[in-house]
């Protein structure tokens, strides 16, 4: 198989990398993608960084038996805690996570105070105080790691009102930021709720630079696909059904396209 008609891997720990690869199929809609959502270990944010690597292991494992040109880890908790283990475990893919390019470019200028709101293993990286204080050092940031958003998302009650729970996560942080960093892929599915409680801010979505990334690096590579429409392979290491209700809101796939994977 040529290096342009090889697929792209893409993970995260259920649908919220789904927000990545809806930018990706857009853009990129000759590419053929196999996406895996590892709901068997969901949520990923409350898991330790042994754990994270042992899952993110056995899924890039599973994307080099299926030749893929590059991994995509469309996932904060997995970029922040063991994206260099992997990039030495898997030396000939080349795999990109969503933080380089959240920071690379955030619009610094017209921020002076940001709320990162991302998952426990995320904030406790510290992968995103790092990376900003030496981006970007007169920038003040603050961490938030709201535990209930994502079994919220997972077990569809985003699609009802949740604006209560959300309030009760956010409160202390109103007119407190003039920015605000959805620093986990399944946020931006609750952005605009997110939004009647924190006002009318700049919100950062992490699920949107890494196109840009991901796109300069094919093209210097020439390994974008250019022929005909490219696939996309849905699957799931939990149920696809659940799998199928949780995405239905944002994302348009049938539920027969999703498919349960055990690997
Ligand atoms: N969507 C993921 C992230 O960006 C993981 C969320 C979770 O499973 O806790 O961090």
């Amino acid at each position: 198989m040529s290096w342009n008609e090889r697929p792209i891997g893409v993970f995260d720990s259920g649908v919220g990398g789904l927000t990545v690869l809806e930018k990706l199929r857009h853009a990129l809609p000759c590419e053929h993608f196999i996406f895996i959502g590892d709901n068997a270990h969901s949520p990923y944010g409350e898991k330790t960084k042994e754990q994270l690597l042992d899952y993110a292991k056995n899924i890039c494992q599973y994307f080099q038996s299926r030749q893929v040109k590059m991994i995509v880890l469309a996932c904060n908790t997995t970029s922040a805690n063991v994206l260099e283990e992997l990039r030495i475990l898997f030396k000939d893919i080349p795999i990109i996570g969503v933080i380089d390019a959240t920071i690379k470019y955030l619009p610094a200028s017209k921020l002076h105070r940001v709320l990162l709101l991302a998952t426990q293993a995320t904030v406790t990286s510290k992968k995103y105080d790092t990376f900003i204080h030496q981006a970007y050092p007169s920038l003040q940031l603050i961490s938030h790691a709201p535990h209930s958003f994502v079994p919220l998302i997972e077990s569809g009650q985003y699609r009802l009102v949740i604006i209560e729970d959300i309030k009760k996560e956010l409160k202390g942080y109103i007119s407190q930021v003039d920015g605000v960093i959805l620093g986990c892929t399944h946020y931006p599915i609750i952005q605009d709720q997110i939004q009647q409680v924190m006002g009318d801010l700049i919100y950062i979505s992490s699920s949107d630079s890494i196109l840009w990334d991901i796109q300069a690096y094919l093209k210097e590579k020439k390994w974008l696909a250019f022929k005909g429409k490219g696939r996309i392979e849905i699957y799931t290491t939990g149920k696809a059904s659940a799998f199928y209700r949780a995405s239905s809101g944002f994302f348009h796939c049938l539920e027969e396209d999703i498919h349960e994977l055990r690997i």
